[in-house]
């Protein structure tokens, strides 16, 4: 059984972003499905759908990512393999056009799992990534606006973001991620973000801490989007696999997830889970959270999670 779950972050779309969103999402899942039907490979699928939405502006991860609040683009990633619990993660990391391809390098080429800042981005030059701007002007000019609207006294400190996200629901929307099984029952979990606008500098986010934002067993996998430090707070991703090795299928593991988040912490939140027979799920509590998914079932990429169906 091959099958594959992406997500285009939680949050609000705006309606003229929805059209290059789905096609993304459809762009996405059609090269990382191609992959895993040719080469039957769910890490280098998983690698490939992340990286073309990291390379999609519209999302945030990669290129067009959110910006600090000092106006830098600081990218976070990570990719597990269930089978092995081999895993690489990026926090921090500048200048750099595929975040998640840089995770992959940490699992692959490091004895370690998790690399940040300057020394991610060191490490990527020593991999012969060459340097590259992720800084779009669509977000710079979002990103002028906000600041704006803060100095003229909205608030500005991180404490206060659930507000200003009540606020701009617009703000959360964006970060991607993806969970891929194969025919050898290989479950491969990613996810690539830019974090949440305007984050004070140095705040690492869920995306690149296993078990938060980003985890996979040999019983299923999972990838999240929201507020970071609630799904970090709830160890959601790690809590999703748990549940699915239990027995409960992806679609009541990512309810039950969504469940614990508005029991407990109450931030906005989604969850993409895949299991070990190549069942699917997705939840949320926000307006909106973009999923596309496939499997060999039929083959036929269906696309759904916005506020309108
Ligand atoms: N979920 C993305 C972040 O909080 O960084």
């Amino acid at each position: 059984m091959k099958a594959m779950i992406l997500h285009g972050g939680v949050g609000k779309v705006k309606n003229e972003k929805r059209d290059r969103v789905e096609a993304g999402l459809k762009r996405a899942i059609e090269a990382g499905y191609k992959i895993l039907c040719e080469k039957n490979d769910a890490l280098v699928a998983c690698e490939t759908a992340v990286n073309v939405l990291e390379d999609e502006p519209v999302f945030n991860a990669g290129t067009g990512a959110v910006l600090t609040l000092d106006g830098r683009c600081e990218l976070d990633a990570a990719i597990v393999k269930g089978s092995t619990l081999e895993a690489g993660a990026v926090a921090g990391v500048e200048n750099i056009k595929n975040p998640i391809s840089l995770a992959r390098m940490v699992m692959e080429k490091t004895d370690h799992v998790l690399l940040i800042g300057d020394g991610a981005n060191n490490f990527a030059r020593l991999m012969g990534i060459p340097d590259y701007n992720p800084i779009t002007e669509e977000r710079l000019e979002e990103w002028r606006k906000l600041k704006s609207l803060l100095i003229k006294g909205e608030p500005i400190h991180w404490k206060k973001i659930q507000e200003l996200i009540k606020q701009y629901p617009e703000l959360l929307h964006g970060t991607v991620g993806c969970v891929a099984i194969d025919d050898n029952g290989e479950i491969v979990a990613g996810t690539s973000t830019g974090g949440v606008f305007l984050k004070l500098f140095g705040r690492v986010g869920d995306t690149p801490i296993l078990g938060a934002g980003t985890y996979a067993t040999p019983f299923g996998g999972a990838s999240c989007t929201g507020i970071g430090e609630g799904i970090m707070r709830t160890l959601l991703a790690k809590t999703a696999c748990d549940f699915m090795k239990m027995g409960i299928s992806a679609q009541k593991t990512a309810e039950a997830c969504i469940d614990l988040i508005n029991n407990t912490v109450m931030t906005e939140t989604g969850i993409i889970t895949l299991d070990k027979s190549g069942k699917i799920g997705f939840a949320h509590n926000a307006e909106n959270m973009p999923v596309a998914f496939v499997s060999s079932l039929d083959n036929e990429i269906k696309i759904a999670g916005f506020s309108s169906e």
